[in-house]
C-alpha cells in the first residue's frame, strides 16, 4: 500500500556496453542453412555483437556500469545494491553480481543475480524502486547483461541468427515527486517455461557426456509459440502499467520495447496506436540482448537526447519463465 511519506523512485542514469566483434548475417550463412533476405524479412536483425572467449558477463557488465556511474557522477562506494539481471552469468555461484561488485570496488553494496530471461532489467527496476521508495536503501545499480552467444547453438539456424551479447545498466535513486517510477509491472506464467529454455547444467539435468552430446546446454525455443505470446503480452503489460499510474497509450511519449524481432515491436507499436517515431529500435544493430535489450536501448535514447524532461516513456518486455513486465517513467536528464 502506498503511503504518503514514500520517496519516489527514478533512473538517475543510464550506461552500456557493447563487445567490438560484429556478426554479420553474411557470416551466419557460412554456419547454417540461412540467408540474408529470411533473417531481414523475419526478424529486422542485421548484425549482433559476439564477445570473445575470454570475456564473460561480468566483464561486460562491469564496463556498462562504470558507464553509468560515470555519467550519474557517482563513485562505486555510493552504491547500496546491485543486481545483475541475466541468464548467462560467469558461473552457477559466486552471482555475477558479486563479482561486478568487486571488479567495481563497490563495497558497501549487497549484490545477488536476478533471472527473469529477457524481463530480467523490468524486474530489477521494479525490485530497486521498492528499497528506494522506503528510504532503506539510496543508490541501486540495475544491470541487464548478456553473453547469449555462449549458450547459441550455431548449428540450430531457429537461434543462431537471433542472439546477441551486450550489457546495460541503471542507477536507481530518490528523485522529486512526480517524475521518475510511475508505476511498474510484472508477471510470470511458469506453465509455459519450455517454450524457451537452456534444459541442461542445472540440478535437473547436471553437466555430462550425454547432455554435451545431445547439445543440450544451448538455448531451445519453440520461436511461433513464443512469437504469439509476445505479440500479446507486449501490449497487455504495457496498458495494465498505464492504467495503475492513472495514464493511458495516448499519454506515452516514447516507448522503449524489449529488442527480439521488429515484427513482434511492429505489432505491440500497432496495437498500443503509437507513430513508429515513437518507438526506439535498436534490434537490426544487436540482435536480442535478452535482460540487455531494454537497458542498452533506453541508454542509447537517453544519449542521442530523444527523451526529453517530463516524457512519459514506457519500457515493456517479455521472455522466458515464461515472465513479462512493463515501466512507467516520467523522464528526466539528470546532470545533463
Ligand atoms: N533461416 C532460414 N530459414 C529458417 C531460419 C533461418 N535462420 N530459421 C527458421 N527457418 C525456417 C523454419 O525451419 C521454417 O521452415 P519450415 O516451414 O520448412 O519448417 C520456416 O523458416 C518458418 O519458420 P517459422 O517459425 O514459421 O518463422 P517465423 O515467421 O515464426 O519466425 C522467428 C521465426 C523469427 C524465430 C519468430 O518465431 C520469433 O521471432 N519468435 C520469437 C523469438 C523471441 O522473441 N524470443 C525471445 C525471447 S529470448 C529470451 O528470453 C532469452
Amino acid at each position: 500500500m502506498l503511503n504518503n511519506s514514500m520517496r519516489c523512485a527514478g533512473i538517475i542514469a543510464t550506461g552500456s556496453y557493447m563487445p567490438e566483434t560484429i556478426v554479420t548475417n553474411a557470416d551466419l550463412e557460412k554456419l547454417v542453412d540461412t540467408n540474408e533476405e529470411w533473417i531481414i524479412s523475419r526478424t529486422g536483425i542485421e548484425q549482433r555483437r559476439i564477445s570473445d572467449e575470454n570475456t564473460a558477463t561480468s566483464d561486460i557488465a562491469t564496463k556498462a556500469a562504470q558507464n553509468a556511474l560515470s555519467k550519474a557522477g557517482l563513485k562505486a562506494e555510493d552504491i547500496d545494491l546491485i543486481m545483475v539481471a541475466t541468464v548467462t552469468p560467469d558461473m552457477a555461484f559466486p552471482s555475477t553480481a558479486c563479482i561486478v561488485q568487486k571488479n567495481l570496488g563497490a563495497v558497501n553494496a549487497a549484490a545477488f543475480d536476478l533471472e527473469a530471461a529477457c524481463s530480467g532489467f523490468i524486474y530489477g527496476i521494479t525490485i530497486a524502486e521498492q528499497f528506494i521508495k522506503t528510504g532503506f536503501y539510496k543508490n541501486i545499480l540495475v544491470i541487464g547483461a548478456e553473453t547469449l552467444s555462449k549458450i547459441t547453438d550455431y548449428t540450430d539456424r531457429n537461434t543462431c541468427v537471433l542472439f546477441g551479447d551486450g550489457a546495460g545498466a541503471a542507477i536507481i535513486s530518490e528523485v522529486e515527486a512526480g517524475y521518475g517510477i510511475l508505476s511498474t509491472y510484472i508477471g510470470a506464467r511458469g506453465e509455459d517455461g519450455n517454450l524457451l529454455i537452456q534444459p541442461a547444467g542445472g540440478s535437473r539435468l547436471p553437466a555430462s557426456q550425454k547432455t554435451l552430446d545431445e547439445r543440450q546446454h544451448f538455448i531451445k525455443m519453440d520461436g511461433s509459440e513464443v512469437f504469439k505470446f509476445a505479440i500479446k503480452i507486449m501490449g497487455e503489460a504495457a496498458e495494465k502499467a498505464l492504467a495503475s499510474c492513472g495514464l493511458t497509450k495516448e499519454d506515452i511519449d516514447y516507448l522503449i520495447p524489449h529488442q527480439a524481432n521488429t515484427r513482434i515491436i511492429e505489432s505491440a507499436t500497432k496495437r498500443l496506436k503509437i507513430s513508429p517515431e515513437k518507438v526506439y529500435v535498436n534490434v537490426n544493430k544487436y540482435g536480442n540482448m535478452s535482460a540487455a535489450s531494454i537497458a542498452v536501448a533506453l541508454d542509447e535514447a537517453s544519449d542521442k537526447g530523444m527523451l526529453k524532461d517530463g516524457d512519459v516513456v514506457v519500457l515493456v518486455g517479455f521472455g522466458g519463465g515464461l515472465t513479462w513486465g512493463a515501466t512507467v517513467l516520467k523522464w528526466k536528464n539528470y546532470g545533463r
